[in-house]
């Protein structure tokens, strides 16, 4: 696919250029033994290594040593199938299953040993750096810190009561915060978002002052970016567009969900005009 979407000097809290990995293209590496196997959705070279972001799948049930690199400042997890336990520090068994998401700061959960099922398959998101590019956004734009980090794991689930319609810039979606602002600083926020009414023909152009990354779910929608066109992505396509970067959806399933991350967590959303009248 061409990708002429413009590079434009930096406006949003990453050094983030456009990126887009289809699932059809996806390339899956073998992990460590262990019968998981990752694919990289290309975000760290996008970031020049501020974030990562990797689907893990399982192969065949198993059980695998170290849950993350504890150098993490900053961990997500999202189970998309199957199951995962891990122990926590006071040796509890805790299970995740599908819809369950969990943000750790560094040294939460006990990095020993986690079990996953046959059919496991999750997302994650790691921050190997230092998020200074963000805390100097943050500063530019004088927003202060409004919660500290806690200290434990946040874990959230996908139940109807954690929607919330309107919740985020369109009235007509539904949002499930998955935790990430507060763990984050308000430097990530992390939400499912749904269809709660049927949308008025799409969102129209507009930009973010945000970088966001999204990958849907279930469902599919019809995306037009600038320099790029019209793209139909579904479950397991990712896509990174930079904080600027005029986008139109125009077409949505309606089961469509999505998971998406907005980084800072405080943005603006303006309309725009149709590049094509440019
Ligand atoms: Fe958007």
């Amino acid at each position: 696919m061409e990708m002429s979407v413009p590079q434009r000097p930096q406006i949003g809290s990453l050094p983030l250029r456009f990126g887009y990995s289809p699932a059809d293209q996806a390339v899956w590496r073998k992990g460590d033994g262990s019968g998981l196997e990752y694919r990289s959705l290309g975000l760290a070279d996008a970031s020049q290594g501020l974030l990562d972001a990797q689907l893990v799948r399982a192969a065949k049930a198993g059980v695998r040593q170290g849950w993350y690199d504890p150098s993490d400042e900053f961990h997500y997890l999202q189970v998309l199938a199957g199951s995962l336990t891990l122990r926590t520090w006071d040796g509890e068994r805790l299970t995740l299953t599908v819809g369950d998401a969990v943000v750790q700061p560094p040294f939460t959960l006990n990095p020993d040993v986690y079990e996953y099922s046959d059919d496991y398959e999750a997302l994650e998101f790691a921050s190997k750096g230092s998020f200074e590019h963000i805390d100097r956004f943050r500063e530019k734009h004088g927003l202060t810190r409004t919660s500290e980090a806690p200290k434990e794991a946040v874990i959230t689930h996908d139940t109807p009561e954690t929607y919330i319609t309107g919740d985020g810039p369109r009235s007509f979606f539904t949002y499930r915060d998955l935790g990430a602002t507060a763990a984050s600083n308000r430097r990530m926020h992390i939400h499912v978002v749904g269809i709660a009414d049927q949308p008025p023909g799409g969102t129209g152009w507009h930009t973010h002052s945000m970088d966001q990354f999204f990958m849907p779910i279930t469902g599919w929608l019809d995306i037009w970016v600038e320099g790029l066109g019209k793209v139909r992505m579904k479950r397991g396509d990712a896509m990174f567009i930079p904080a600027g970067i005029r986008h139109n959806v125009t077409e949505f399933t309606r089961d469509y969900t999505v998971v998406e991350a907005c980084i800072p967590t405080d943005y603006d959303t303006l309309d725009a005009t149709d590049p094509a009248q440019d």
